[in-house]
């Protein structure tokens, strides 16, 4: 039997001889060519391959193409699409996404789609979330050391006061 994978609100049939223990993660890499959500330890440890699966964070290199029959996963590539479903209005970004470049996050990148899907689940949960809240939850991985940006990118994207430093949209004071 071919398993079905929906994947940004589209169903993907995979070949017949792609086994139920396949991390969802390579079928989306390496059959799909959605390639997104990064591989980093492959053990739930460095979250680089984070999505959203049935609106939740997941790390899909943990779950199986049999585990996620019938689940919605959403990769950063679905991103804005999930926001113009919510009627959010934000050109073709993410109010997140959009946190994200105007603050300059991004280091190497290599684990920012990751950091971004975790604090879309956030913020879900916790609309304003506080500085606590966010260290808690946010256990992605940075081999860069941006947290301090992704702090920040949370604090714009939920409309609270956060460090302008990085930001484009701010005039530098010299
Ligand atoms: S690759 Fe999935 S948690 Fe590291
Ligand atoms: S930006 Fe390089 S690993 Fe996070």
């Amino acid at each position: 039997m071919a398993f079905t994978l929906n994947v940004n609100g589209k169903d993907h049939v995979l070949p017949d001889n792609t086994p139920g223990d396949m991390a969802v993660l390579w079928a989306l890499r390496d059959i799909l060519f959605i390639n997104g959500p990064k591989y980093g330890c492959g053990v739930d440890a460095c979250k680089a391959c984070t999505c959203l699966v049935d609106g939740v964070k997941q790390t899909i290199c943990s779950m199986s193409v049999a585990t996620a029959q019938g689940k919605k996963i959403v990769t950063i590539e679905g991103l804005s699409d999930m926001a113009k479903k919510l009627g959010i209005a934000v050109e073709e970004l993410h109010p997140v996404q959009k946190a994200w470049l105007d603050l300059d996050v991004a280091q190497c990148g290599f684990c920012q789609a990751g950091q971004i899907m975790a604090a879309v689940d956030l913020l879900k949960t916790f609309p304003k979330p506080t500085d606590a809240q966010i260290n808690a939850a946010m256990d992605n991985v940075c081999r860069c050391g941006t947290y301090d940006r992704i702090r920040n990118a949370i604090k714009k994207a939920s409309g609270q006061p956060y460090n302008t430093e990085y930001d484009v949209n701010v005039a530098p004071v010299y």
